[in-house]
């Protein structure tokens, strides 16, 4: 069927056969294509294959009844609009039927004027839906177009510009003032700064493109914290910060995706190491609490005044203090945290006292099974 005799179709199901010829001549008239049927089943087959906008049904049928027609059409097509009709005894079930997803009733006996307007407030109420879903469409678009442009036009030569200064350091050290030194390092500095920016606004368009929650499995968070720990102990940290890992025996895999748990913790180790104080110790430590998986990650740095807790969470926020805003940063670090753990059902929270220590608590759900980890 052309999809513009579909966009004006309407089905009326109703056992009644006045009803139905009543709906029929006045919608007709109105311009609406109209397909009758006296029962639920062949209705519901027929839906299955023209997915008309607008579906009219009775609650009362002496077979399969309104409501479990509406149950069943609600998953073929979530998007269609329904009226109910019901006796005037029957304005509860009414009710009843919206609150399961029908959008207008309409009480029997009605004039071809109400049926009319509720049919047109529907069919109104379809097309706003499509078009917003069409719009929502065309962003999601625009922005991935965006994401990358922004990839390809501003990170590649960034990161030529920051290879050029690194050859010339390296070439051409000699040559320079110490003067000059300082400030290709510091632009160095600067351009490192805009690449994690990008990274990490690049990293959270894909959170929210829900990429990383399509490739789910079972992992063992154990061997993810051991791989990340192995890794910041290989980077010599001008702060000496010990690093600890306490994994309890009895962990069980986490539901997934490998890298997205990957970035959670590095995000949290590295705030916690950044964080630090010289001589500072930072410690991991994961177990099992009833079903959920409790990731904690703790240290013995700056700490986080109280004020500034609530807001740790939202786009490149940074602590205003004159200690942390040395430090370099971008402010995502803990928004991709909160968009991982939210993806994974999870919570995330944190303690801290200013000047003593940082705790950041992750709790995740278990996996139920413990077959298929991702052994990568
Ligand atoms: N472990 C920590 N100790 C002290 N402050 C922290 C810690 N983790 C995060 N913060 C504060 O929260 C802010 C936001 O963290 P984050 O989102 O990771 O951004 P970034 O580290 O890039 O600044 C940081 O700028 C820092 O001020
Ligand atoms: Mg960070």
């Amino acid at each position: 069927m052309p999809s513009s005799e579909r966009e004006k179709t309407v089905f009326v199901i109703d056992d009644d056969e006045i009803i139905r010829l009543s709906c029929e001549q006045i919608l007709h008239k109105s311009g609406y294509r109209v397909e009758t049927f006296g029962n639920g089943y062949e209705g519901i087959e027929r839906l299955k294959a023209v997915k008309p906008p607008l579906l009219v049904v009775d609650i009362k049928m002496p077979e399969l009844d309104g409501f479990e027609v509406i149950k069943i059409v609600r998953k073929i097509d979530p998007e269609l609009v329904i009226v109910v009709i019901t006796g005037y005894a029957t304005i509860e079930t009414a009710v009843d039927a919206m609150k399961m997803g029908a959008y207008d009733f309409l009480p029997k006996p009605f004039t071809p004027s109400e049926l009319r307007l509720i049919i047109d407030r529907g069919f109104e109420r379809w097309r706003l839906a499509n078009e917003t879903r069409l719009l929502r469409k065309q962003k999601e678009e625009v922005e991935r177009k965006f994401v990358t442009l922004v990839s390809h036009q501003l990170k590649a030569p960034l990161g030529a510009v920051k290879q050029y200064l690194d050859v010339l350091l390296y070439t051409c050290r000699d040559q320079f003032s110490s003067e000059a030194i300082e400030w290709i390092s510091r632009s160095q500095s600067r351009i490192s700064e805009m690449i994690s920016m990008i990274q990490d606004w690049l990293m959270l368009a894909k959170l929210d493109r829900g990429v990383l929650c399509e490739s789910a499995s079972l992992c063992d968070l154990g061997k993810i914290i051991e791989e990340t720990l192995q890794e910041y102990q290989q980077i010599p940290s001008a702060n000496e910060i010990t690093l600890t890992g306490e994994i309890a025996p009895d962990l069980v895999p986490v539901r997934g995706d490998k890298a997205g748990l990957g970035l959670l913790v590095d995000n949290l180790v590295s705030n916690a190491v950044k964080y630090n104080r010289p001589g500072g110790k930072v410690t991991v430590r994961a177990g099992r609490e009833g079903r959920s998986i409790v990731l904690e990650v703790s240290d013995t740095g700056l700490g986080i005044p109280q004020d500034f807790r609530p807001h740790l969470f939202e786009e490149f926020y940074r602590v205003k203090t004159p200690e942390t805003q040395k430090i370099p940063g971008t402010g995502l670090g803990l928004v991709i945290c909160k968009r991982i753990v939210d993806e994974l059902g999870g919570s995330i929270e944190v303690d801290s006292k200013e000047g003593e220590y940082s705790v950041f608590t992750v709790k995740l759900p278990a996996a139920e099974s413990e077959e298929e980890v991702d052994k990568n």
